[in-house]
């Protein structure tokens, strides 16, 4: 076979299969096979430089760093939602909506997870992806397309047709909590400063100026909603993410149209007690009016749609007093300090203890004794202290002196290695 046919083919090969990974969440072959692969088309590209094009699966972790990124006016302003606490204020909203329509007609809902991570605009050009911006302000963001061209689950090129003209894809880049752990775990042993978050994260990856270091980064995208679009039309927001499933474009198995508010309501009781078992954070829910004539009609502010809003879950954060700092020892030695707190109730547990991981960390916190403290409980995981509430300071509060013995056996506690962040006994 021709090198061309053959440099065709193994794209072709290599863009199902990341379909089939980041849309289907269905892989055929295994990660290895995948390398493999990747591996021959890089080496038939190598040979045939001249054929290398820009949506080639290889293209993805781009050349050099970029000094900076440029600011640009999105076609279509980048709303935010007004945001729900409670299911009183939601049927609220969904008697609004029906008031702003006409009288008796059928309305009905899509229900989504509100992920939390950092929301981008993907244009694509006759299929093609050709930039990718940030939020910035919601009238403009930053360009930062080559970082966005390093993310799997982004496709470079759209499957299928239909996609003729302009599309812009919006969506959520975020980081799953295994990709995040094991990174800030890397952060420990190098002795950088930790990602207070998944979220924090995200965004501090999407502003790197070396999109080599994004690519490493395990960073995952859902589509949850329409810029701009030149020629392509959606009847319903609904026929949009089949649509985009259909060309290749991640969008969350969670989402579900419901037919009235209240099945929105049963909705989103059922994530709020399942939040924990996904392996990524959500804040809560997104609820849109599904057709997109009556979204037309409704609206929007000067800030936010009218035919959508946020319902927020109960906080996993809460604040609270850290009445003494002490040292455990676990299992392999490993010296971890613990904040003994107020007892507070957060998501529903009473919380006693949370971890401070190491000494950096309280170093980086800049948590005392006496402190008020943000701390936060993530599915099952030990709570931890997230930050120090300044403006809680009464000026009594005492600086934590690092135990130079083990409070089991009494025998020294050092670093292991110079650069490691952990104590051992
Ligand atoms: S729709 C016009 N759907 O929440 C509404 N947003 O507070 C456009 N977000 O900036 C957004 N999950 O970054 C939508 N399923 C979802 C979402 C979602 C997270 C973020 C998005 C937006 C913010 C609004």
């Amino acid at each position: 076979m021709d090198a061309h046919k053959e440099i065709e083919r193994l794209r072709e090969r290599i863009r199902r299969h990341d379909y089939r990974y980041y849309v289907l969440d269905d892989p055929e072959i295994a990660d290895r096979e995948y390398d493999g692969l990747m591996a021959v088309l890089k080496d038939l590209e190598a040979r045939h430089p001249e054929m290398v094009t820009p949506d080639s699966p290889t293209q993805r972790v781009g050349g050099q760093p970029v000094p900076g990124f440029e600011t640009v006016r999105h076609r279509r302003k980048m709303l935010s939602l007004d945001n729900t606490y409670t299911f009183d204020e939601v049927r609220a909203w969904g008697q609004r909506v029906r008031k702003g329509l006409e009288d008796g007609e059928e309305v009905s809902y899509v229900a989504e997870l509100k992920l939390d991570g950092v929301s981008v605009n993907l244009t694509y050009e006759d299929g093609c992806l050709v930039r990718g911006t940030l939020r910035g302000d919601g009238a403009s963001g930053e360009d930062v397309t080559t970082n966005l061209r390093t993310v799997r689950a982004i496709p470079l090129k759209l499957r299928g047709s239909g996609h003729e003209g302009l599309i812009e894809v919006r969506g959520e880049i975020f980081m799953a909590r295994p990709g995040f752990d094991r990174m800030n775990k890397e952060r420990g042993k190098e002795g950088v400063s930790l990602f207070a978050n998944p979220r924090n994260a995200t965004a501090g990856t999407l502003k790197t100026l070396d999109p080599r270091i994004v690519a490493g980064r395990h960073l995952l995208f859902y589509a949850h909603s329409l810029g701009d679009a030149t020629r392509a039309t959606f009847d319903t927001h609904e026929a949009y993410l089949k649509q985009l499933k259909e060309w290749g474009v991640p969008v969350n198995p969670e989402t579900k149209v419901c037919v009235d508010i209240e099945a929105v309501i049963g909705r989103c009781r059922r994530m709020q007690e399942q939040r924990d078992r996904l392996d990524y954070e959500v804040d809560g829910m997104v609820i849109k009016v599904d057709a997109r004539g009556q979204q037309r009609r409704l609206g929007q502010t000067l800030k936010s749609p009218r035919w959508a809003i946020a319902y927020k879950f109960p906080a996993h954060q809460a604040t609270t007093t850290v009445q003494n700092i002490i040292v455990s020892v676990g299992r392999t030695g490993v010296i971890t300090p613990v904040a003994e707190l107020e007892p507070v109730t957060c998501a529903g547990v009473v919380i006693r203890n949370a971890t401070l991981h190491n000494f950096d960390e309280i170093e980086r916190l800049g948590v005392r004794i006496g402190d008020r403290v943000l701390i936060e409980r993530a599915g099952d995981v030990i709570p931890k202290v997230v930050k120090v509430v300044a403006a809680g300071r009464s000026g009594k509060e005492k600086r934590f002196v690092r135990p130079r013995a083990c409070p089991v056996c009494g025998g020294p506690i050092e670093k292991e290695k110079e650069g490691e962040v952990a104590y051992r006994c």
